[in-house]
């Protein structure tokens, strides 16, 4: 069963160290995160095959890694000193702050319908570069990679001959101060970006974007999201970006959320080179753009066979990070019931979750809402057993849980039995796991078998540019259920029969196959 629920991700993420709330033991920082010893190993196997394919794989583009402070003048002639705000109303009732067209005129917190006038507020954070704080020392901390780029067109394309149409991609944090940040990974303060600024030749730009959008939802295939779980929205003109000509949004189906932008691919016009041009009135632009006075340079392309300069066009896809961390999981993540458990202990399961909910119905330590939520999430495991059994978990992670005494009696009813007879799966793809191999002695008191273990995970990682790892902290089926639950593809143990004639088994993660082969062909086996 794929995952149903932002929750069991959240749950998931929580469990095994792939995110942890920003500066927790502080009581943590509304809207960041840290990702964890696996979170960042799967989030920079996400970059570097969008690296792979988009810089490596292609003969048309360059890379950059501009810096997170710039002139502040930048953010000026971009536009986003002047646009770059959300709608903002406060509830005059319970004094929280909302973004207007997030709410429908209603106060979430409290219901009511006394609100502000929404006024605009600017998202980008400030701060002071150096030792005086006054007036014109402040910088921003960049809302988007994009503008790097731009600044660095003229740079790149004097420093590497690159003719029209090239692009140049970009990895980097950007910061927002989201005025309510929420649902995980997905709305942030701090995230990362993985942006293009795809340049062409006036007149070729929709050729281009069509392109693109193509090149885009192939690789979206090829980590794992599939085309029928993203949905194309061609953002109506009156929703555009003010320097858009035209924008398609790719809208994953998120467990929760429903469908919501991961990738956004716009076509900028010559809106931005414009913009950060002097001698616009030279430049023959089709964008509306502010007179600029301050920039140094015209960032413009020589087409050597119409012997003009042109300002180029350009074409952006634009993807987040985390956003794309979470649709990764979500299509990846599985609850499989392994064998089916014996009745007697289904029903005492069942005794247990009815006395839970019974007693989070009753409780009046737990706020309305967690109350509902615990509820509803309650009843839907409840109509779905067994097969929903591994959402106990999820469940008793949810905020309020712990406030139940019967939660450690249903804890301790279904722990074992999921255990038992169910497994978590990451049907993560093998080049995005966190760790690629896991090798395991069959006995970790045999100096033998450990000896043999750990030679081989050491010539398996040697040179190779995924992980491997060695485990010997429990039993071999409790190993294989770990490695499962967080997307290991192969799990190798070393027996007996490997110190007679130097073979080992190797156990898919998907089929729970196993194969014996020599040690000594385990690297290629996995992928090299
Ligand atoms: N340079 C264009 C640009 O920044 P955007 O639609 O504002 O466009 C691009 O952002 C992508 O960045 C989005 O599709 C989304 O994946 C990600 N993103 C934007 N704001 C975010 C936030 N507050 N938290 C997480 N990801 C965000």
């Amino acid at each position: 069963m794929p995952a149903t629920t932002l929750d069991q991700l959240v749950s998931l993420c929580k469990r095994r160290g792939f995110v942890f709330p920003s500066s927790e033991i502080y009581g943590g920082l509304q809207g960041v995160f840290d990702w964890g010893p696996l979170g960042v190993e799967l989030k920079n196997n996400i970059i570097a095959s969008w690296w792979r394919a988009n810089v490596y794989e292609r003969d048309d583009m360059e890379g950059l890694d501009a810096a997170i402070l710039m002139n502040r003048l930048t953010w000026r002639y971009s536009g986003h000193e002047e646009t770059f705000n959300d709608p903002l109303v406060d509830c005059r009732d319970c004094k929280s702050r909302w973004r207007a067209d997030h709410i429908k005129g209603r106060c979430p917190n409290c219901g009511s319908t006394n609100l502000t006038e929404p006024r605009p507020f600017n998202m980008m954070f400030k701060t002071a570069v150096g030792p005086v704080a006054d007036a014109d020392s402040f910088a921003y901390l960049r809302p988007e990679t994009a503008q790097g780029i731009f600044v660095n067109f003229g740079n790149v394309l004097a420093t590497s001959s690159r003719k029209l149409p090239f692009g140049i991609a970009q990895v980097g944090k950007a910061f927002r101060n989201e005025i309510n940040p929420r649902n995980f990974l997905f709305r942030v303060r701090e995230f990362e970006q993985m942006e293009i600024e795809y340049f062409v030749m006036p007149g070729t730009e929709d050729e281009w974007h069509q392109r693109w959008l193509d090149d885009r939802l192939a690789w979206w295939e090829s980590i794992g999201v599939p085309r029928e779980r993203i949905r194309m929205y061609d953002v109506p003109p009156d929703e555009l970006a003010h320097y858009s000509k035209r924008t398609f949004d790719l809208m994953y189906n998120y467990p929760t959320l429903g469908y919501e932008e991961v990738e956004g691919i716009a076509s900028r016009t010559d809106y931005d080179l414009g913009s950060h041009s002097r001698d616009q009135e030279t430049l023959n632009l089709t964008a509306r753009t502010n007179p600029n006075r301050d920039s140094t340079a015209r960032l413009t392309y020589y087409d050597p066979e119409s012997k003009r300069h042109v300002v180029p066009f350009v074409i952006e896809p634009s993807a987040g990070v985390g956003r794309c961390f979470l649709a990764v999981l979500a299509e990846a993540y599985d609850e499989q019931m392994v064998k089916a458990p014996p009745a007697e202990r289904i029903g005492a399961v069942t005794d247990a979750l009815d006395a839970f909910l019974k007693s989070v119905g009753r409780s009046e330590k737990l706020a309305p809402e967690t109350r509902d939520a615990l509820l509803e999430r309650g009843q839907a495991i409840r109509e779905g057993l067994p097969e929903t059994m591994p959402q106990i978990e999820t469940l008793l992670a949810m905020p309020g849980a712990d406030q139940i005494e019967l939660g450690k009696k249903l804890r301790g009813q279904a722990q074992g039995l999921i255990d038992e007879y169910f497994r978590t799966v990451l049907h993560l793809k093998p080049h995005l796991a966190p760790v690629r191999v896991a090798v395991f002695p069959l006995k970790r008191n045999h100096e033998g078998l450990v000896a043999m273990a750990r030679d081989l995970r050491r010539t398996i990682q040697t040179g190779s540019s995924f992980r491997t790892v060695y485990d010997d902290t429990g039993a071999i089926g409790r190993l294989y259920r770990r490695q499962d639950e967080i997307g290991t593809p192969y799990c190798v143990t070393v027996d007996f029969q490997s110190l007679e004639d130097g073979t080992v088994t190797v156990r898919d993660r998907d089929t729970m196959q196993q194969v014996r082969i020599p040690a000594s062909e385990v690297r290629a086996y996995v992928g090299g």
